[in-house]
């Protein structure tokens, strides 16, 4: 049985690192984050699991059992100015629906495992993912060498949270799992508008990551005639204009700017030079998607006359989740009383990397409210643990 009270005062205690009120800014590869990564470990060390973290950052608590291991678990990480509820509400229930199992003395045959992600968000260093990319050996070569706006790099930031600063050392055998189970808020208004507390989410959309740098030439604000400019930002403007369009053209696509920064940054002075995010994603022909925005970068780039200069920070194809696990999530729901729909996930989440790693994986999603990304998101208690326990039925029907 689900302790919703136990539920409810962790998730209390979790908001507070790193939260203000329901705002809760706790980033990936911060020492925020380990604290949050050391309490959720003390939880279950106290409950008889042998807690690791990998070169990642991960952070492991396994009961031990014979064959291929269940893993279940999310992450801990938020954006700046997030909610209490993405991510944190997974490793939660996790850890929730595990304790269940263990406070009824449940025989579960196979390892159980909870699992969670470091810097699923990539808010610090633009790479989101990160963790579950590493673990299961998918992270682009030289992603430790990235930094975040201090000039800190990846590999520092693990290195001051006592790792070797080598995320590639993070491994796992796919071979060793029996399953990868993550539960999620839903982030969207769908199970909310059809009065439904649970969904099972079929795939989850394509996502591409870049960094964009575009170099005009700085030049006095007064003394330059407009035909004479190369303004960054201007053509960064009319970048994100584009992106907008495509996305808004397409089906079942969206592309957002989420961040911009000027050089040298003054009102009197052109912009010279204008770096930005690019997060383009789709449920279908999401390569389409991707070469589109960037063909009108290039011929926007060049018909302004300045350079454009694209960093790949990450492309995950859309991911179908397991048919048979999907199975097991309807039994565990209907388990409730709940007739869970099935949906499509627009966020990007970490069981894409064990999904595309040969990782039979399913994701429960959890009514929220208030959106996502932002400290409105909420989803009610009630919810929660009725989410945990379908995550404790599936567990228990797939560890025995
Ligand atoms: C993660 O929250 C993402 O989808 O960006
Ligand atoms: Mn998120
Ligand atoms: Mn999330």
């Amino acid at each position: 049985m689900i302790d919703a009270n136990r539920l409810e005062r962790r998730s209390a205690e979790l908001a507070r690192i790193a939260g203000r009120g329901t705002s809760v800014s706790r980033l990936g590869l911060t020492a925020d984050e380990q604290h949050a990564r050391d309490l959720v470990g003390g939880w279950l060390a106290a409950r008889g699991a042998s807690v690791r973290r990998d070169a990642a950052a991960n952070l492991f608590a396994r009961f031990e059992g014979q064959g291929e291991a269940i893993l279940v678990g999310s992450h801990l990480d938020s954006v700046p100015e997030g909610g209490r509820f993405d991510g944190a509400l997974g490793v939660l229930c996790a850890v929730e629906a595990v304790e269940s199992l263990v406070d009824a003395k449940t025989r579960l045959r196979r390892p159980v495992e909870v699992v969670a992600w470091a810097d699923e968000e990539g808010a610090r260093f633009g790479v989101g993912l990160f963790g579950s990319t590493a673990t299961f050996g998918r992270l682009a070569r030289g992603v430790g060498e990235r930094r975040d706006r201090d000039g800190i790099s990846i590999a520092d930031a693990l290195r001051a949270l006592g790792e070797k600063g080598d995320p590639a050392a993070a491994r796992c055998d796919p071979k060793d799992l029996a399953a990868y189970l993550e539960l999620h808020i839903e982030q969207g208004p769908r199970l909310e508008t059809a009065g439904i507390p649970l969904g099972i989410v079929s795939d989850i959309v394509g996502n591409y990551h870049a960094r964009v740098t575009i170099r005009g030439r700085a030049d006095h604000a007064g003394a330059t005639v407009m035909t004479a400019r190369g303004d960054a930002l201007a053509a960064a403007a009319e970048v994100v204009l584009a992106v907008e369009q495509i996305a808004g053209e397409r089906p079942d696509s969206v592309g957002t700017v989420g961040e911009i920064s000027v050089r040298p940054g003054a009102k009197n002075v052109v912009p010279g030079e204008c770096v930005f995010s690019l997060d383009l994603r789709a449920a279908r022909d999401h390569d389409g998607l991707v070469q589109e925005v960037l063909a009108t970068l290039t011929s926007i780039a060049s018909v302004r006359g300045v350079e454009a200069m694209v960093d790949d920070l990450a492309r995950i194809p859309v991911t179908p989740l397991d048919p048979k696990i999907r199975e097991v999530l309807v039994h565990a729901t209907r388990g409730v009383g709940v007739d869970a729909p099935l949906l499509v996930s627009g966020a990007g989440h970490d069981a894409q990397n064990p999904a595309l790693s040969g990782v039979p994986t399913g994701m429960i999603f959890v009514r929220s409210t208030g959106g996502s990304h932002t400290p409105r998101e909420f989803a009610s208690i009630d919810d929660a643990a009725l989410g945990a326990q379908a995550l404790a039925n599936a567990i228990k029907e797939l560890a025995t």
